[in-house]
Parts: C-alpha cells; structure tokens; sequence
C-alpha cells in the first residue's frame, strides 16, 4: 500500500504527486498575481508566501526524488504506442526538472537582489541566500529566467493532465486511476471485465 508495485503508485508516491502538483499549480497563480500587485504591503506578504511555499515544493520534490530512487516504477500500460510511451517520459522528466529549477531559480533572484529582503519560510526558519553576485542586472537575469521557467513549465504541466484525461475519459483505460489510489487499478480492471462479462 504505502510503496510502488510493477503494476501500481503506492499511497506515498500518489501523496507526494497531488500534494506537490496542487501546491506548484498554486505558486504559477501566485506568481503571476503578486507581481501584478499594486499595494506594497500586500505585494510584500504575497511574495513571503510564494517564497515559502517554493521552498516548500523544493523539500518535499528531493523527499519525492529520494522515494521515487527507493521504489520500483509501475510499468507503461501496454496498449500505449512508443510514441506515446517516449512523449510520457519526456514530459515527466521535464516536470520533475521543473520541481527543482524553477524554485531554485527563484531562490537566485532573492540572494542576487541589492534589496537583500531575508526569506522567513512560513515565519519560522530563514532561509540564507546563495553565494552569488548582487547586482541589479543579475536580479533581472534571474527573474526573467524564473518566469520563463515557471511559464513553461506550466504548458508542460497543461499537456501532461490533458494527456491524463485523454487515458480516462477517452481511452478509458487506468492510468489515471492507478495515481488516484494504490487499489484503483485493480477495482478498475474489475469494474471493466465485469461489465464485459
Ligand atoms: C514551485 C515553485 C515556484 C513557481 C511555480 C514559481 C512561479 C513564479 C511565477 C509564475 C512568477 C511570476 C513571473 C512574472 O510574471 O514575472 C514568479 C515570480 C517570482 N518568484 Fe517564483 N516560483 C516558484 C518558487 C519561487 C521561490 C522558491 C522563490 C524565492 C525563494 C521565488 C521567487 C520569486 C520572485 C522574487 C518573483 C518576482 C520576480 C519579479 O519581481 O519579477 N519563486 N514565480
Ligand atoms: C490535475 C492535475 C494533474 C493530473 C490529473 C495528473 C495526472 C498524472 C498521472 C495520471 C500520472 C501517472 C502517469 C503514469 O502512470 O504514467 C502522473 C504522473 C506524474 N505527474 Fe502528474 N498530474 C497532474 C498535475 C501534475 C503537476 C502540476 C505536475 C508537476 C508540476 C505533475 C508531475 C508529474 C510527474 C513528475 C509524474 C511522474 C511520476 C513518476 O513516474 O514518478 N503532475 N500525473
């Protein structure tokens, strides 16, 4: 239940999808909403927020990365083309790269930034900032790099739940199940041969 089988996500890799996928989804609204902002106070808090749940998605993405190492990883369904296979795979490593660079070039913008505001993650730990330059044309750099990432990132994440839904409205079969509940796959492909039968 709580690891991986060949055939199906255990209950902490399915946490650790939707809790990251929900929180990262959440940070690109954030991101494009703070900076478009135009009471300070408000930006300010906004921005603390964002900070903190981005590093929040960077620790929870190496837990994730870790688990992912320690656990085998259930196999493609079959009647899935090499195309489609290869366009998964790619789309996934793009995301998971995303988890990691996309915070961290965030966190570049902080340390490069003569401002030098101090990141407190959720009013408890602080943050240090990178050994990089201060400069404001390093600070432009990296904002321009972060938002590049961050938009990219989500027309990745865009194809990649249409592609969920194509498997589950459209071709019906149990990929999406299977990351929904480590026993969806079988009460699934019950479900299907008992409406065959
Ligand atoms: C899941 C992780 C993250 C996502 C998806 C994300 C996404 C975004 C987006 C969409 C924007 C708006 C870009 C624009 O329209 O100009 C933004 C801005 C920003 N982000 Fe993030 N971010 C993440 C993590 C972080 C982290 C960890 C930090 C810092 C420690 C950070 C710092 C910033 C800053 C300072 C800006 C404003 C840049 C500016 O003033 O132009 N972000 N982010
Ligand atoms: C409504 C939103 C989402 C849906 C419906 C969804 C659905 C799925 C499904 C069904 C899988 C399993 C694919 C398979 O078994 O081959 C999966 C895997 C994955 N998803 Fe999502 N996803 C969503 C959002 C996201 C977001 C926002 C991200 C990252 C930014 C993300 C990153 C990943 C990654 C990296 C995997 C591969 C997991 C692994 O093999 O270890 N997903 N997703």
């Amino acid at each position: 239940m709580l690891r991986n089988s060949r055939e199906s996500f255990g209950l902490v890799s399915i946490l650790f999808h939707w809790i990251i996928a929900l929180i990262f989804l959440g940070q690109i609204v954030l991101g494009y909403s703070m900076v478009r902002v135009s009471d300070f106070a408000l930006q300010f808090s906004l921005y603390q927020w964002h900070k903190s749940f981005g590093f929040l998605v960077l620790g929870l993405s190496l837990l994730r990365l870790l688990w992912k190492l320690a656990n085998p990883r259930p196999h493609d369904l079959q009647h899935m083309s090499s195309l489609e296979r290869g366009a998964s795979h790619v789309a996934h490593f793009i995301l998971y790269l995303s988890l990691f660079v996309v915070p961290l070039t965030g966190w570049a913008i902080a340390s490069t930034s003569p401002l030098q505001i101090p990141t407190f993650m959720f009013d408890l730990v602080v943050i240090p900032q990178l050994p990089m330059t201060i400069s404001d044309t390093a600070e432009a750099f990296w904002a321009s790099s972060h938002a590049w990432l961050a938009y990219l990132s989500a027309i990745v994440a865009t194809g990649h739940i249409l592609a969920a839904f194509h498997h589950h409205f459209w071709k019906r079969d149990t990929i999406l199940v299977r990351m929904l509940s480590p026993r969806g796959q079988d009460r699934k492909e019950q479900q299907l041969t008992g409406s065959k039968s």
